[in-house]
C-alpha cells in the first residue's frame, strides 16, 4: 500500500548554522512521537551531508530540492545527482514551479533530471500544478496531463513506482489561499486516473500523491482526509519545528 508522507522545502532558507539547529529541533520534537507517515525534509545542497547526519537514529529522511540535468563534468555551479546521493539524502525534488517559472525547466530538462535522479538511487518527489490563469480557464487537468506526459510518463512502470508525485497548484503556493480539500481530491482522484490507465491500477493504488500550496497546521487535516491525499510538501510552515510537526499530526 502506498506511503503517506509529509515532506519539507525549506527552498532558500537558513543558513547552514540555522539548518542544522531547525533538523535539531525536529529530531528532537519526533523522539517519542510514532508518527503515521514519512517524514521527509527538503533542504538546500549545503545542507544535505550535515543534516543526513544530524537526522541519523530519527524517523525523518532528507531530500534535495533540485539535481542537475546533466550527469557530471563542465557544468559550474550545479550539482548532480550522484552527488546528492552521496550525501546520504535519498530524496530529490524535481520540477518545482519556481523552478519552472524562475529557471526556465522545460519537460525535457525535467524528464531528463527525473532519469538521472533514479539512475542514481533517489527518489524524486515530482512536482505539477496549474497557474491561476490557467485554473481560471478551467485547463487544470490538460496542464497536469501535460506535466505528466512531458517528463514521467515515458518511465517504465517499474520506474514509475519509485517516484512520488506533488499537486502544486501555483496560485497556491506561498499565497495563502489553500486549494479547498474537494479541488484538491478532485485533481488528486484524476491524477491516480491518469496513471492508471498508463501504469494499471495497482500502480496508481501505490503511488503517494502529496499536495503542496499553502498547506499548514489548521488546513492540513482536512486534506489529508480525502482518499487520494497521501501528505503534503510544504514550504513556509516547515521551516518551523512546532508547525510542521502539527502537521504531521494530522495524520
Ligand atoms: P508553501 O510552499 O507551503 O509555502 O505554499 C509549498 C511548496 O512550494 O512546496
Amino acid at each position: 500500500m502506498r506511503k503517506n508522507i509529509v515532506a519539507g522545502n525549506w527552498k532558500m532558507n537558513k543558513t547552514l548554522q540555522e539548518g542544522v539547529a531547525l533538523a535539531t529541533e525536529l529530531k528532537t520534537i519526533l523522539a517519542d512521537a510514532q508518527p503515521n507517515c514519512e517524514v521527509i525534509i527538503g533542504t538546500p545542497f549545503i545542507h544535505l551531508a550535515t543534516v543526513v547526519e544530524v537526522v541519523k537514529g530519527s524517523v525523518i529522511k532528507v531530500s534535495a530540492e533540485n539535481c542537475a540535468d546533466k550527469e557530471s563534468g563542465a557544468y559550474t555551479g550545479e550539482v548532480s545527482a550522484a552527488m546528492i546521493k552521496s550525501t546520504g539524502a535519498e530524496y530529490c525534488i524535481i520540477g518545482h514551479s519556481e523552478r519552472r517559472t524562475y529557471y526556465h525547466e522545460t519537460y525535457d530538462i525535467l524528464k531528463e533530471k527525473v532519469r538521472l535522479a533514479l539512475a542514481n538511487d533517489l527518489k524524486p518527489i515530482f512536482c505539477i500544478g496549474e497557474v491561476k490563469e490557467e485554473r481560471e480557464a478551467n485547463k487544470q487537468n490538460a496542464v497536469v496531463k501535460a506535466q505528466l506526459e512531458g517528463s514521467v510518463f515515458n518511465l517504465s512502470a517499474e520506474d514509475f513506482g519509485k517516484i512520488v508525485l506533488a499537486y502544486e497548484p501555483v496560485w497556491a503556493i506561498g499565497t495563502g489561499l489553500t486549494a479547498t480539500p474537494e479541488q484538491a481530491q478532485e485533481m488528486h482522484a484524476y491524477i491516480r486516473s491518469l496513471i492508471a490507465e498508463k501504469y494499471g491500477k495497482k500502480v496508481a493504488e501505490n503511488c503517494s500523491i502529496l499536495y503542496g500550496g499553502s498547506c499548514n497546521s489548521s488546513n492540513a487535516k482536512g486534506l489529508f482526509a480525502n482518499p487520494d491525499i497521501d501528505g503534503g510538501l510544504i514550504g513556509g510552515a516547515s521551516l518551523k519545528a512546532n508547525d510542521f510537526k502539527a502537521i504531521i499530526d494530522a495524520f
